[in-house]
């Protein structure tokens, strides 16, 4: 999204929570706004034009000025207040309004929004809803992320490098979209930001996240299963702790946890199911083969090894393959954006 958002900015508003939010709307995001702020005098007179264009990057916009930027169709017009002086402006330029309040006033532009609250997080998906098409509305998406882990016993844990960070931008770009999101997420170090239309649903083990989207996955038309599940557990939990003995080692019996995408996908009828693969060798093949034999409607693949993807990080690079052959190898990309590109390879599809 590289169409600019006109910022009305209003001096009864806290001038501190106005310089946070602003702040965190101009760091950069995949999908970054360009952030163009119109202070009224009273703020002009707090802040000076250079530093306003010092938090944002970009000359101020002058009153005198709007009705130029307006006829360059910004994406939306952010109000801190409902101006009278300039209601008929805006409302003849038929672009869409986010003012902060809990309802709006008669005669804005369709598209327009009411924001109860002022938070970066919820600006931005407002104005992500406002350049992405509402495919996925009255549609449920179910998403795993995250690692599991597995208790040894009060002490020890299996448990793999997820962060969950790729999880949880899938489930922002499927609610970016319109849906209704399910995130099924084991202990992550992603923080997952409250959203409308997500629903969270903690879980520790593999044999608990199983257990949460069996109980859901009927309510899903797109499943995407991003979660790295731990293929193994110890047989039996220890309930004290293992104590160590001197000289000795220690044997641990693990046994299989289910295998959750592989389930899905073996159910005659299922959601359009999308599988990822971390790989560390073998790519393609080991990509192609989990897509047929887990049945999935399309298959990610991440080459772990690859500097800048998989785990932990910000990036990653993933290719996705699907059944009939078509293969789309994407770019290095930070993981939300990676996350829309598969959004929109599955909408094409449902
Ligand atoms: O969380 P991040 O730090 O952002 O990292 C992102 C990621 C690397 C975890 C992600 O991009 C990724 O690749 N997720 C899948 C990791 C994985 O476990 O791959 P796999 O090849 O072992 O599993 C294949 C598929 O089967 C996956 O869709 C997995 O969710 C699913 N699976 C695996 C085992 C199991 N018991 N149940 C499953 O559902």
């Amino acid at each position: 999204m590289t169409t600019p958002v006109l910022f009305l900015l209003d001096h009864t508003r806290p001038l501190e929570e106005t310089l946070w939010v602003l702040g965190d709307l101009c760091k950069d995001r995949d999908l970054g706004i360009q952030v163009l702020v119109c202070p009224d005098e009273a703020l002009l007179r707090l802040v000076t034009p250079a530093g306003w264009e010092a938090l944002t990057g970009h000359p101020v916009v002058s009153e005198q000025e709007l009705p130029k930027y307006l006829e360059q169709k910004p994406l939306a017009v952010f109000c801190q207040d409902w101006r009278q002086d300039l209601a008929p402006m805006l409302a003849h330029s038929g672009i869409p309004v986010l003012l902060w309040g809990d309802e709006l006033p008669p005669g804005v532009p369709p598209g327009s929004v009411a924001l109860p609250e002022f938070e970066a997080m919820e600006i931005l998906r407002r104005l992500e809803q406002l350049a992405t098409p509402q495919d996925f509305a009255g549609k449920t998406v179910l998403v795993t992320a995250g690692p599991t882990v597995e208790d040894i016993d009060p002490v020890r844990f299996i448990t793999n490098r997820s962060s969950g960070k790729m999880g949880v931008a899938i489930a922002w770009a499927a609610a970016v979209r319109g849906a209704r999101v399910l995130l099924v997420h084991g202990p992550m170090t992603a923080e997952v930001p409250d959203f409308p239309g997500l629903e969270k649903f903690p879980v520790r083990s593999a044999q608990q996240m199983h257990d949460v989207v069996r109980d859901h996955w009927s309510e899903a038309q797109v499943a995407v299963l991003c979660a790295a599940v731990a293929d193994f557990r110890p047989d039996h939990y220890v309930p004290q702790k293992i104590k160590k003995i001197e000289g000795e080692g220690m044997v641990l019996v693990l046994e299989r946890t289910p295998d959750i995408l592989a389930e899905l996908g073996a159910m005659p009828k299922h959601p359009f199911l999308v599988g990822f693969a971390a790989e560390t060798d073998d790519v393609e093949i080991n990509a192609l083969n989990k897509l047929r034999r887990k049945h999935c409607d399309l298959l990610c693949a991440n080459d772990i090894r690859k500097p800048g993807s998989g785990f932990a990080g910000d990036t990653n690079q993933i290719t996705i393959y699907a059944p009939d052959g078509t293969v789309l190898a994407l770019p290095m990309l930070s993981k939300q954006g990676a996350a829309y590109r598969i959004l929109e390879e599955i909408a094409k599809r449902v």
